[in-house]
């Protein structure tokens, strides 16, 4: 049998695939069905600073507070604690019901509470903490220093928090990723989730109004991942893990050779179900056979730049050649 074992963030693991953090993971019967359909390990849904803050203003609204700023300061701490008792409880539990590694996910609006949040994961039995770190730099006014400074603000504010593993996932868009992602290792991150596919908006021409755009992601948005995850294996002193774009077999494959340490999948399972996960797994063992690989590390990073002869393809951003005969 081949030996699907890897080692991520400091966890080992009994294969590469990892359940997104998603819809899918936020109950304990959602974590237990991904465990048992064999899933090496799975990213509770986000708790969501912004949600808890939502909720809160929600209870507040039905309370007569107005003017008593003691009272109305007691309602919210209640509601902030109240939210994240739930999510504190549900990782409880979590650990209690499964033998495989559970990450806790969180995203924060406020700069001090990624370390409170983080802390408190940490009590609560997360194995590791991902970091979902989203901004969108639309205020001309911010330098893209000062955006990245927040990151790794929040990334060294947690590792003074916390002992458990730290995974920081981020979205593509930044001027320098390699300087980002080598800064975000040096901070403290044990890993990074390449790319998170964040909330899309589209526009409805009829009604002449804003509307969520596609929620799931399609096998083609694989390549922007691959890309990075093939120039950074190897080159920053971290693990890393691939996400958004990952369907089935040959997309988790191709993963794996461009150097991930694990994959992240998550639209593929809401489209084909949790079985989907026994499926990949199957087909990753049959094509290991295949090519008389008896492990994951034997082709892992095979075809990231580092390990290539030819360095300069993994940068060609221009078609120019590809393009004779076809235009
Ligand atoms: C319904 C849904 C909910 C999601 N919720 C979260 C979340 O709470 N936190 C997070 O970091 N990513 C979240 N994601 C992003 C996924 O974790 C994943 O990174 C993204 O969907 C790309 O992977 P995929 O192509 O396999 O879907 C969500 C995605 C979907 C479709």
């Amino acid at each position: 049998m081949a030996d699907l074992t890897t080692r991520y963030m400091g966890l080992e693991l009994r294969n590469p695939l990892i359940v997104a953090s998603c819809s899918l993971v936020n109950s304990v019967e959602g974590v237990q069905r991904c465990a048992d359909a064999g899933a090496a390990a799975v990213v509770l849904k986000s708790l969501f600073e912004e949600q808890i803050e939502a909720e809160t203003r929600e209870i507040q609204k039905h309370v007569w507070l107005s003017g008593h700023t003691e009272a109305y300061d007691y309602v919210r701490r209640i509601g902030i604690e109240a939210g994240e008792q739930d999510y504190l409880s549900l990782l409880e539990r979590t650990k209690k019901a499964v033998s495989i590694p559970v990450i806790a996910s969180i995203n924060c609006i406020t700069a001090d509470w990624w370390a409170d949040y983080a802390r408190k994961l940490e009590a609560a039995g997360a194995d590791g903490v991902e970091l979902n770190i989203a901004v969108l730099p639309s205020d001309p006014r911010h330098s893209s220093n000062e955006i990245e400074k927040l990151y790794y603000d929040i990334v060294e504010g947690v590792r003074k928090n916390v002992t458990v593993p730290i995974a920081v996932k981020i979205g593509p868009y930044f001027t320098s990723l390699a300087s980002v992602a080598e800064a975000l290792c040096a901070r403290g991150a044990s890993a990074l989730v390449l790319f998170n596919r964040f909330y899309q908006l589209d526009i409805n021409i009829d009604k002449l109004n804003l509307v969520p755009g596609y929620r799931f992601s399609t096998p083609e948005e694989i390549n922007v991942s691959l890309r990075w995850i093939s120039l950074l294996a190897g080159r920053v002193k971290c693990d890393l893990a691939a996400t958004t774009g990952v369907h089935d077999a040959p997309g988790f494959i191709k993963q794996l050779l461009a150097g991930a340490a694990a994959v992240q999948i998550c639209s593929t399972l809401y489209k084909h179900g949790i079985g989907h996960i026994a499926q990949i797994l199957s087909n990753v063992e049959q094509w290991m056979k295949k090519h008389q690989f008896e492990s994951v590390t034997q082709f892992q990073g095979k075809l990231s730049q580092k390990e290539s002869e030819q360095p300069e393809s993994y940068e060609r951003l221009q078609y120019v050649k590809a393009l004779v005969g076809i235009e």
